[in-house]
C-alpha cells in the first residue's frame, strides 16, 4: 500500500498541467458552437434598429421576401409566441433583458433587433436584412454620460432578486466624516466597456416536434435551458443544451441574449435547424457590456493613517429593459477595518443596450474607485500607500461581522512588494528615472468574493484502467476540462490523460455556471463525492466476486489508493488495479454519482469567504513625446489552493492585460445623435494587445481554503482585473502628475502633464 506521500506524488494536484483540450484547439478540431453542420441548415441574420428610442411605424419587407433563396423575413406580426420568463430558485430563469425579442413595436436602443432574415445561404440572409425598410417615430435617445440618480425605492429589483440600494450602514459615517482631521472626497468614473470575446455569440436551432436542441456558446447551459424551456411553453426535459468550447466570454455569454430565442423562434416557424451568429458590431449592442459608473468615494483617517470613515456612493447606467445591477460595492465593505461605513448605490436609466455581468462584475469598478482614493490618501497624509492599507487590515469581516475563512492580504502586500522592490520607490512625482526616461511606481488591493454553486457529477471506474467525469459545466477557455479530469485523476488514480471528460450539455448531470469565478470551487465537492461512490460500489464489487482476490472479506477492510484496491492488514502488498477487479466480474464499469450544495443558501455562515490580491505596476513615461506604457506588473494573489498553477497563471495574466486596456484604452462611446456605439469594432474598440503587454509576474501564495471544498480552491478568473487599473493611474500619477479620476486614461490627459519637456 502507498505511504500518504506516494499517494500524494501520484496526484496532479497543484501540478502544472497542460490543458487537455489543446491538441482539440489547435489542430482546429475543437468544435465550438456555431461549427456543427446540419443538413437543411438555414441562416438568419437580424435587422437592427437604427434609432435607439422611439417606435416603428413602418416595416417595409416586400423587397426582401423577392429575393431568390429568401425563406422568411420575421418581425412581430409573424415570429409566433415567445412567452417572458421569471427569475426561478438558485441558478435557474436568469435573463438580463426580460422583453422578448419583437414583442412590440417599441425601440429602446440602438441596434435592438427589428425584423430576422432567413435564408438558404448566409449571404442571400445579409442581402435581405439589408433590404428590410423600416421607419420610425424617433425620440432623442438619452447617452447622456453624467450620471444623475434616478428616483427609486429604497429596494429595487434586480436581475438577481431585490437589493436594498443602502447595502451596508455602520457607526455613524456622516458624522465620524465631518470630524475626522483628514478628508479625501472624489468621483472616479469609469465607462461602458464591451466584451470582446474573439469568438461571436450565435445560436443554432432545431426542433424535432414539441423537443429543441441548441448549440450555443453558453457560460450557463442549465439557465439557458431553463429561460428558453419558459419562453417556449416547454418542459425543461424537452429542451438542450449543448456548449462543448466556448472562445472566452467575460460574462457576456452567461445569460440568454434576444438572438437565442429569434434563432429557435424561427427554427419553430419553418421547421429547418437555423444558424444565427452574430457581427461583431451586434456583440456592441445586443449582448450585454459593462455599465458606466461614476462614484463618490469619502474617507475620513486620523494624520497617521487610521480611516475613521468610509462612504461609498455609486450611480451606474442601466438600459431601459433591464434591472442589472452593478454592484460596486462588493468589496467596499469588508475590505479595510473602519468603523463608520456607508455603500449606496443608484441607477440611471439610458437607451443602451443592457450592461451585463464583465469580469469582476461590480467589484472591478468599484475597486478602480476606492483602491484609488487610498491611493489618493496615501499622498495626501505622505504615508506609503503599502503601509496605509496594512494599518486598516481588519481582523473579521466587519460587514458581516464574521471571520475570514482564509485572508492572506497583507502576505499579498508583502510578497507583491519584495518581488516588485517597492522599498527602493522615492514617493516625489517625476523623481524616478532610468535610461532618461520617467518611471512611475503604483500599487493597488484587490478581493474577489469566494463561493460555491449547486453540482452534480459522475464519475465512472472502466475495465481497460480508463476514468470517465461528467458534468454539465461548460469550459470557457479557462480549463475546465482539465480541472475536471484532475480531479478525477486525483481520485481514481489513473494518469490525467486517461481521463475522458464530458461536460457541456444539460444531458449530463447539471454543473455549475462558468461565472463568479466559481466553476472550479463548485466542482470540486461533487467530482469528489462521485468518484468516492463509484469506489465504494467497487469495493463492493471486489468483495462479492466469486473469485475476487477480495472475496469474502469485509468492504471496511478494503483501501483504495492510486488506483488500486489493497488489504489494509496487509502493507506490503501491491494492490489489485480496478480494471482487473472490473474484469472478473465482467463488468465494463462502475458510476457513481455526486453532488454538493451551493453555499448560497447557508442562512448562518460561520466564514466570510474571499480571494484576495494586489497589484504593483511600473509604468513608464516619455515627456518628450507624451508617451506613457506599462513597462512591468507583479501580482500576488491569495485564491486558495491553485488547483493547475499553468492555467491559472495564465488567468491572472489575462486578467491584467484586460486590466491594461481598461485603464489606458478600453471604452465604448455613444453618439448623442442617434444613441449607437459608434467604435462598435475590433478597430475603433481598442483592447490590449501584446504590443501593450510587459513582463507580467504573478505569485499565488497558494493557502487551501478547505471552508470551501476539501482542496481548499476558491476561484482565479476574476480577482486578476480587480484592482488593477487603480495600481495604473497611481503609477501614471506618480511619473506624471496627473491624476486621472476618469478611465480610461487619455493623451489629452496626458498632456496636461507638468513633467512634460
Ligand atoms: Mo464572469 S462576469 O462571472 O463571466
Amino acid at each position: 500500500m502507498p505511504t500518504p506521500a506516494e499517494t500524494a506524488i501520484n496526484s496532479p494536484i497543484g501540478r502544472q498541467t497542460p490543458r487537455i483540450d489543446g491538441p482539440l484547439k489547435v489542430s482546429g478540431k475543437a468544435q465550438y458552437a456555431s461549427d456543427f453542420p446540419f443538413p437543411g441548415l438555414l441562416y438568419a441574420v437580424p435587422v437592427e434598429a437604427t434609432i435607439a428610442n422611439g417606435k416603428i411605424q413602418k416595416l417595409d419587407t416586400s423587397e426582401a421576401e423577392k429575393m431568390p433563396g429568401v425563406r422568411a423575413i420575421f418581425h412581430h406580426g409573424n415570429i409566433g409566441k415567445i412567452f417572458r420568463s421569471v427569475l426561478g430558485k438558485g441558478m435557474e430563469g436568469i435573463c438580463i433583458e426580460r422583453r422578448p425579442a419583437f414583442e412590440d413595436d417599441v425601440v429602446s436602443y440602438y441596434g435592438q433587433y427589428i425584423a430576422l432574415a432567413v435564408a438558404d445561404t448566409f449571404e442571400t440572409a445579409k442581402a435581405a436584412a439589408d433590404a428590410v425598410r423600416a421607419s420610425y417615430t424617433k425620440g432623442k435617445p438619452n447617452v447622456e454620460p453624467d450620471l444623475e440618480p434616478d428616483p427609486d425605492p429604497n429596494v429595487v429589483q434586480t436581475t438577481y432578486g431585490p437589493e436594498r440600494r443602502l447595502q451596508s450602514e455602520r457607526g455613524d459615517p456622516e458624522k465620524a466624516l465631518a470630524s475626522a482631521p483628514v478628508k479625501l472626497d472624489q468621483t472616479y468614473v469609469t465607462p461602458s466597456e464591451t466584451h470582446n470575446p474573439i469568438e461571436l455569440q450565435g445560436t443554432t436551432a432545431m426542433w424535432d416536434g414539441q423537443k429543441l436542441t441548441i448549440y450555443e456558446e453558453s457560460q450557463a447551459i442549465f439557465n439557458m435551458r431553463s429561460v428558453l424551456a419558459q419562453m417556449f411553453g416547454l418542459p425543461e426535459e424537452n429542451v438542450r443544451v449543448i456548449t462543448k468550447f466556448v472562445g472566452s466570454g467575460f460574462g457576456s455569454k452567461l445569460w440568454p441574449w434576444t438572438h437565442c430565442a429569434l434563432a429557435c423562434a424561427a427554427a419553430r416557424q419553418l421547421g429547418k435547424p437555423v444558424k444565427l451568429v452574430l457581427s461583431r458590431r451586434m456583440m456592441f449592442q445586443t449582448t450585454g457590456h459593462r455599465a458606466r459608473t461614476q462614484q463618490r468615494v469619502r474617507l475620513g483617517a486620523t494624520p497617521d493613517g487610521k480611516l475613521v470613515a468610509l462612504m461609498h456612493d455609486y450611480v451606474y447606467e442601466r438600459s431601459m429593459l433591464d434591472d442589472y445591477h452593478e454592484n460596486c460595492g462588493e468589496a467596499t465593505a469588508f475590505q479595510y477595518s473602519v468603523p463608520n461605513l456607508r455603500v449606496k448605490f443608484g441607477r440611471a436609466k439610458r437607451n443602451v443596450g443592457s450592461p451585463s455581468d464583465m469580469r469582476g462584475p461590480g467589484a472591478v469598478p468599484g475597486l478602480y474607485a476606492t483602491e484609488s482614493a487610498m491611493n489618493e490618501l496615501a499622498d495626501q497624509l505622505k504615508i506609503d500607500p503599502v503601509q496605509l492599507r496594512v494599518l486598516n487590515e481588519p481582523q473579521i469581516d466587519e460587514h458581516k461581522k464574521i471571520p475570514f475563512s482564509s485572508r492572506h492580504y497583507l502576505e499579498c502586500l508583502k510578497a507583491g512588494a519584495e518581488k516588485f522592490g517597492w522599498s527602493t520607490r522615492s514617493p516625489e512625482i517625476g523623481s524616478m528615472k532610468r535610461d532618461g526616461l520617467i518611471l512611475g511606481w503604483g500599487m493597488a488591493g484587490a478581493a474577489w468574493v469566494a463561493a460555491r454553486f449547486a453540482a452534480q457529477a459522475t464519475v465512472e471506474l472502466r475495465d481497460d484502467g480508463t476514468t470517465r467525469v461528467a458534468c454539465g459545466t461548460q469550459d470557457i477557455g479557462t480549463g475546465t476540462y482539465t480541472i475536471l479530469a484532475q480531479l478525477a485523476a486525483d481520485k481514481t488514480g489513473v494518469s490525467v490523460n486517461k481521463v475522458e471528460v464530458a461536460l457541456g450539455d444539460t444531458s449530463l448531470p447539471e454543473g455549475p455556471v462558468s461565472g463568479g469565478s466559481m466553476a472550479t470551487a463548485s466542482v470540486v465537492p461533487a467530482v469528489f463525492d462521485a468518484a468516492e461512490s463509484a469506489i465504494a460500489s467497487l469495493l463492493t464489487i471486489a468483495t462479492t466476486t466469486p473469485g475476487s482476490p477480495f472475496e469474502k472479506r469485509k468492504r471496511d477492510e478494503l483501501d483504495f489508493e492510486i488506483g488500486r484496491v489493497f488489504l489494509k492488514a496487509n502493507t506490503s502488498s501491491e494492490g489489485v488495479p480496478f480494471a482487473d477487479l472490473l474484469r472478473r466480474a465482467d463488468l465494463r464499469s462502475v458510476t457513481g454519482s455526486g453532488k454538493s450544495a451551493d453555499t448560497f443558501e447557508e442562512k448562518n455562515p460561520k466564514f466570510s469567504t474571499h480571494s484576495f490580491g494586489c497589484h504593483f505596476v511600473e509604468v513608464i513615461w516619455e515627456p518628450q513625446i507624451a508617451r506613457l506604457h506599462v513597462n512591468r506588473v507583479v501580482t500576488a494573489i491569495d485564491a486558495g489552493r491553485i488547483i493547475n498553477p499553468l492555467a491559472g497563471r495564465n488567468q491572472i495574466e489575462g486578467a491584467v492585460v484586460m486590466g491594461i486596456g481598461m485603464a489606458l484604452l478600453e471604452h465604448t462611446i455613444y453618439d448623442p445623435q442617434n444613441g449607437a456605439p459608434i467604435n462598435s469594432n475590433l478597430a475603433d474598440y481598442i483592447v490590449a494587445v501584446n504590443a501593450d503587454v510587459p513582463t507580467l509576474e504573478v505569485h499565488f501564495l497558494d493557502y487551501p481554503d478547505t471552508v470551501l471544498n476539501p482542496l481548499g480552491a476558491r476561484g482565479i478568473g476574476e480577482i486578476g482585473l480587480a484592482g488593477i487599473a487603480a495600481a495604473i493611474t497611481a503609477a501614471t500619477y506618480h511619473a506624471t502628475g496627473v491624476r486621472v479620476r476618469e478611465l480610461p486614461i487619455r493623451i489629452e490627459d496626458l498632456l496636461k502633464s507638468p513633467v512634460l519637456s
